[in-house]
């Protein structure tokens, strides 16, 4: 049994293509002091021809070149998404092949939303634990495109695509010291999208359907709890932490996250002025971004944490 695992590569990657605050002017009625103001968003990036498994496979290399290791010494892939390709088999069955990667102790894909990365780390890091596999490659990635509808102000704003990844390993150093995750099903109806294919048709809404202000109430109560708790479990205190790398929904939540654990805004990495809300994707990302300009550093203490849709929300204390 392996004591820990520990994370040895992050990537992330990002479509071309920009959707910034102007150009939504031109789609609805907003304007881009409101975006800036009610949410800290100035642009996004989303998918022309591109599938979730083009951004998946993209985050991946960067992250096996970033763990020194190659694609055929991963042994499972989990990748986290709501915006799959196809209904079966899963992206990370896709990716698999795509990688190379013959046979693997287990490749399956992840629902829980915008918590999606949480969830899948958090299983990844207890199958290492349990011997299951040595190296596992997490995968957030998700094309939020596909279901908003760009009529709809409320919600078109605040979303964009992109991928994110990490490999996994097992260590006798430590790397994951605590994790944490959550649901409470009596929340569907404040986030979802409630479509179905069945007898050859789309049934049911297929645009994501949101009520703000219930989620932003809901988001920073779960994101301040588990970041007591996770600290906590690892008997250390916020002050320990050098950096938290929390899902990318709105700077408002995280700025009031930051003021309620009474900890330092500026320790909170932030991308989601560049790329907006990209689901599962947003923390992978947000942890990459911060790695590869030499933010975070090797041994810094990372708090991760996210919650969306189900609703659901959880967390990592992480030594990097
Ligand atoms: O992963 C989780 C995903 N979801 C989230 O993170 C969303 C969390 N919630 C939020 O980020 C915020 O609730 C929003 C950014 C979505 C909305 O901000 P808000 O401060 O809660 O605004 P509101 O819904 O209370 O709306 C205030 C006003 C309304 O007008 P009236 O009724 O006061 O006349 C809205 O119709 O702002 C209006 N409004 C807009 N105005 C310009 C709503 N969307 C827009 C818009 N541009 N895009």
């Amino acid at each position: 049994m392996s004591k820990y695992s520990k994370i040895i590569g992050t990537g992330s990657y990002l479509p071309k293509r920009t959707l910034t605050n102007t150009d939504l002017e031109r789609m609805v009625d907003t304007d881009n002091e409101w975006i800036v103001e009610r949410t800290g968003i100035e642009n996004r990036h989303l998918v022309d021809n591109e599938t979730v498994l083009d951004m998946a496979y993209n985050s991946a290399i960067k992250a096996i070149e970033a763990a020194n290791i190659v694609a055929t010494d991963i042994e499972l892939i989990i990748v986290a998404t709501s915006t799959q390709d196809s209904v079966m088999p899963s992206t990370a069955c896709y990716l698999q092949e795509r990688l190379g990667i013959k046979v693997a102790k287990g490749a399956f894909d992840m629902q829980a939303a915008c918590s999606g990365f949480v969830y899948a780390l958090s299983v990844a890091d207890s199958m290492i634990k349990n011997n299951l596999a040595k190296n596992a490659l997490i995968i957030g990635v998700d094309a939020m495109s596909r279901i908003i509808d760009y009529t709809d102000r409320g919600t078109c704003i605040l979303f964009g695509d992109g991928a994110g990844a990490v490999v996994l390993s097992a260590s006798d150093e430590p790397g994951i010291l605590a994790s944490r995750i959550y649901s409470d099903g009596s929340y569907t109806s404040i986030l979802n999208c409630d479509a179905n294919i069945a007898a050859g048709k789309v049934n049911g809404n297929p645009y994501l359907q949101m009520d703000g202000q219930a989620v932003f109430k809901f988001a920073v109560k779960a994101l301040t709890k588990v970041a007591k708790e996770l600290v906590n479990d690892a008997g250390c205190n916020l002050e320990d932490v050098d950096w938290i790398v929390p899902h990318q929904a709105n700077t408002r939540i995280l700025e009031a996250v930051s003021k309620t654990l009474d900890f330092p805004v500026e320790k909170v990495i932030q991308t989601v002025k560049y790329h907006g809300n990209t689901s599962a994707a947003s923390i992978p990302l947000a942890l990459d971004t911060a790695v590869k300009d030499n933010t975070i550093k090797h041994g810094d203490l990372l708090l991760l944490k996210g919650v969306g849709a189900g609703f659901t929300w959880g967390g990592l204390l992480v030594r990097f």
